[in-house]
C-alpha cells in the first residue's frame, strides 16, 4: 500500500468538492512568526501527512524523527530548536517574547544552540504562554507541508497537531538518556560531566511537566516507545513499524 493512501483519499475528495484541501483550515492566520520562510506560504493542492514525536530530553525523538523523515520521504522539524533559538536570543538580552515573534528562519541553524546552558533558557522561555503561541502557526504550517511532515517536541501530539495521523510518545530511563546526551555534548567538545547532565534534563523535564502552557505530556492516543532497552535500530524499527500500522501497510 502507498504512503497516504487514507489521507490521500479524503484529501482528493475534499479537493473535488471545494478546490483545495480542508486540512488549510488548520493554519491559523492570527500572529504569523519565524519571519523569511516559504513554509507559511500554504500550498493549496497538497496531501499532509502528520507525524508528532513528543518526549522528555534526549529520549531519542531527534534521531527517531529524522530517520522516521528520511524513510518515508517527510519533512522533519526539530521544535526545540525554536525554543532553544528564542533562549539563546534571550540570554543575548532580548525580551522572550519579542524574541520569539522576531525569530527569524536563518536563527534555527545559529551555532551553540545545544549547549545545556541555551537549552535551560529554551525550557525557561518555553514556559511563558505568549512565546509559545508566536512559535504556534510556523509550527502548524510546517505540520501541514505537503508530502507529509514528522515534527518533535514536547506539545506536538497535544496542542500543535492533535489531529496529526501518528503521535508517538519517545522516553527512556533518566539514566540512560543522561548517558547518551553526556556521550554527544563530549563527542562536541563539551566539558561536562555525567552527573551534570542528568541533573540539568531532570531539571528541564520537571520544569517542562509542570508548567501551565502545553505542559510536557504523552497524548491520549500516543504510542509510547520506551527506548530505554533498545538501540537505534531497534527504536527506528518500531517507530517505522507503528507509521506502516496506521498507513495500512
Ligand atoms: O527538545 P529540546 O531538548 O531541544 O528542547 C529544549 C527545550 O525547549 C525543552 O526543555 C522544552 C522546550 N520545548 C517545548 O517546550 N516545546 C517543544 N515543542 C519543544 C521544546
Amino acid at each position: 500500500m502507498q504512503p497516504f493512501q487514507r489521507r490521500n483519499d479524503m484529501i482528493l475528495q475534499e479537493t473535488w468538492r471545494t478546490g483545495h484541501p480542508t486540512r488549510i483550515h488548520r493554519l491559523s492566520r492570527s500572529t504569523a512568526s519565524v519571519t523569511d520562510t516559504p513554509l507559511l506560504v500554504a500550498n493549496r493542492t497538497h496531501m499532509t501527512f502528520t507525524i508528532a514525536i513528543d518526549g522528555p530530553a534526549a529520549a531519542g525523538k531527534g534521531t527517531v524523527g529524522r530517520r522516521l523523515a528520511a524513510r518515508f520521504g517527510y519533512a522533519h522539524l526539530d521544535t526545540g530548536l525554536l525554543y532553544r533559538a528564542t533562549g539563546r536570543r534571550m540570554l543575548e538580552g532580548l525580551d522572550a517574547v519579542e524574541a520569539a515573534r522576531s525569530l527569524r528562519r536563518t536563527d534555527l541553524d545559529a551555532p551553540g544552540l545545544r549547549t545545556p546552558e541555551v537549552g535551560q533558557a529554551a525550557s525557561r522561555v518555553a514556559a511563558i504562554p505568549d512565546v509559545r503561541q508566536a512559535l504556534i502557526d510556523f509550527q502548524r504550517a510546517f505540520a501541514s507541508r505537503s508530502g507529509g511532515a514528522v515534527l518533535d517536541g514536547r506539545d506536538i501530539g497535544t496542542v500543535i497537531c492533535p489531529e496529526a495521523e501518528v503521535k508517538l510518545y519517545v522516553t527512556a530511563t533518566d539514566e540512560v538518556r543522561a548517558g547518551r546526551r553526556h556521550s554527544e555534548l563530549v563527542a562536541a567538545g563539551e566539558d561536562i560531566t555525567y552527573d551534570e547532565v542528568l541533573q540539568d534534563l531532570r531539571q528541564r523535564d520537571a520544569r517542562d511537566s509542570a508548567r501551565a502552557a502545553a505542559p510536557l505530556k504523552p497524548a491520549g492516543d500516543a504510542v509510547v516507545l520506551d527506548t530505554s532497552q533498545l538501540t537505534i535500530e531497534q527504536a527506528v524499527a518500531a517507530a517505522i513499524a507503528q507509521v506502516l500500522r496506521v498507513q495500512g501497510g
